[in-house]
């Protein structure tokens, strides 16, 4: 099936749309620069939105507007309103944004499923983005997010943070330094399981909708379903496919991301999941994927073959890694770049390995300082800098990871991407989970 982008609009797409052509966002930075503050809303202050709000608010350069939530408890936007007592509060993120005229940068810290619909119509406002990983819930979403950027030149960054700090970059270092020669192959996993509902059928019944939370605003563009107390809002989303993406997009874009930036790599051409059949709505609890990609001028041939693991206790093949002694312990999650002259481990989060470890005395590995990946992209906004997970290189990640969760749809059957036509060319049934039916009266307004 082609895609065929839906160009219905929801709430006040004529008024948006017209706002946007209005005031582009290179009119805001003709009145606007790096001796401004950046005014800021943030849409989703809980769970993580909390440290997105509270990490970019901690720039002197930014003042915090507009604050947005469906859940008016404590946790949700209590904290948040309570910290930015001036800013106005909002229950319908598209109230927020009809009202924007004084908010140039707009933090997206929802579910997954709603970080589109959200981010574009912020964009074509003209206002400038920072929103949650993985970038979206479909591949074809976050397509648009690339294009939405580039048409409407905003600055955007994807909040897989752990990018700014000292282990990724300096990991991205040591390959491009060429300390490990050109790359052969690379192993990724998340081994840690997680505590979300996985693999599970639909509980029946409904619960009583608390009066803090606006449950019809939380489901968004999803298919509409009852609400049951602690199964979906808040954090338990995740498991479950018309909100969440699985283990691999809740941790691909984070753990992939050393890998993508230090091999350069883009769009993969074939990937095969092995996984057990998924439940109709809920994702598995565990999944492989192996992804080939086209070489680049830091891998080792003209492919390079990156396998993702996720399952509890889940790592690579010991055989494959024959650098690294047997005894050596691998991180719970992580990544393993076999090079031409040596191993790298990146540990999730924590500072890489070289092996063998004789070759690589510690005193040779050349530590990257970290930045502030929340800061740097308010300074950007102003003029200062620029942001290292723009959506030019956040999109391509997120669609890597996210023609994984497709493949895990179809175990054991290989899948033929072309990136430039948005296909998967063998598989007509897969090509169908590019894309998604959207609520009616919330179908977004596709670039
Ligand atoms: N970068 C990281 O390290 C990291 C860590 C955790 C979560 N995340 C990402 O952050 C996002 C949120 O995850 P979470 O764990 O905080 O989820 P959560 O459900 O705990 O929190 C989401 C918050 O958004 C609010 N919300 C939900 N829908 C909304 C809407 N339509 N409008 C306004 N507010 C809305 C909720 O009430 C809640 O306060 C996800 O995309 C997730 O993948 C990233």
């Amino acid at each position: 099936m082609p895609l065929q982008p839906n160009r219905r609009s929801f709430v006040k797409s004529a008024a948006i749309a017209s706002a946007a052509i209005a005031l582009p966002a290179l009119q805001y930075s003709r009145i606007y620069g790096a001796n401004s503050r950046l005014g800021i809303a943030s849409i989703g202050t809980g769970g993580k939105g909390w440290s997105d709000l509270t990490g970019v608010a901690a720039s002197p350069d930014v003042e915090v507007i507009g604050l947005c939530n469906i859940d008016s408890s404590k946790g949700h936007l209590g904290q948040a309103a309570e910290k930015y007592g001036t800013a106005r509060k909002y229950d319908d993120w598209r109230k927020l944004l009809d009202a924007s005229k004084d908010i140039q940068g707009v933090l997206v810290s929802t579910p997954d499923f709603m970080h589109a619909p959200i981010a574009l119509a912020a964009m074509q406002l003209g206002k400038h983005v920072f929103c949650q990983k993985p970038l979206t819930h479909t591949v074809h979403e976050a397509r648009q997010m690339q294009l939405a950027a580039k048409k409407f030149q905003v600055t955007t960054q994807m909040c897989n943070q752990i990018q700014s700090h000292s282990a990724y970059r300096t990991a991205v270092q040591i390959v491009h330094s060429g300390m490990i020669g050109k790359v052969k192959e690379v192993h990724s996993w998340q081994g840690g399981g997680t505590a979300w509902p996985r693999h599970i059928p639909r509980p029946e019944g409904s619960d009583p909708v608390p009066s803090h939370v606006r449950w019809d605003l939380w489901q968004g563009v999803a298919p509409e379903r009852p609400y049951k107390q602690g199964m979906y809002h808040a954090f338990n989303w995740r498991g479950w496919q018309d909100y969440g993406t699985g283990q691999l997009g809740d941790f691909g874009c984070h753990i992939l991301d050393p890998v993508f930036k230090s091999l350069k790599l883009g769009s993969p051409t074939a990937l095969t999941a092995t996984a057990p059949m998924l439940m109709p709505e809920t994702w598995t609890d565990r999944a492989t994927v192996r992804y080939d990609f086209p070489g680049t001028e830091y891998t080792f041939g003209p492919t390079i073959r990156v396998t993702w693991y996720d399952a509890v206790g889940a790592a690579p093949n010991r055989e494959l890694l024959s650098d690294i002694p047997a005894g050596t312990k691998l991180p719970g999650t992580g990544s393993v770049l076999v090079g031409e002259k040596g191993t790298l481990v990146i540990p999730h989060v924590n500072m890489p390995k070289l092996f063998p470890e004789a070759k690589f005395p510690a005193d040779t590995i050349p530590v990257v300082k970290e930045v502030d990946h929340y800061v740097q992209w308010a300074d950007a906004c102003r003029g200062v800098g620029k942001t290292t997970s723009h959506f030019d290189y956040a999109g391509p990640l997120t669609e890597a990871v996210l023609l994984g969760t497709i493949g895990i749809r179809f175990p054991e059957q290989e899948l033929k991407w072309d990136s430039t036509a948005l296909q998967i060319t063998n598989h007509a049934k897969a090509q169908q989970w590019l894309t998604k039916p959207y609520r009616k009266g919330w179908e977004p307004t596709w670039i």
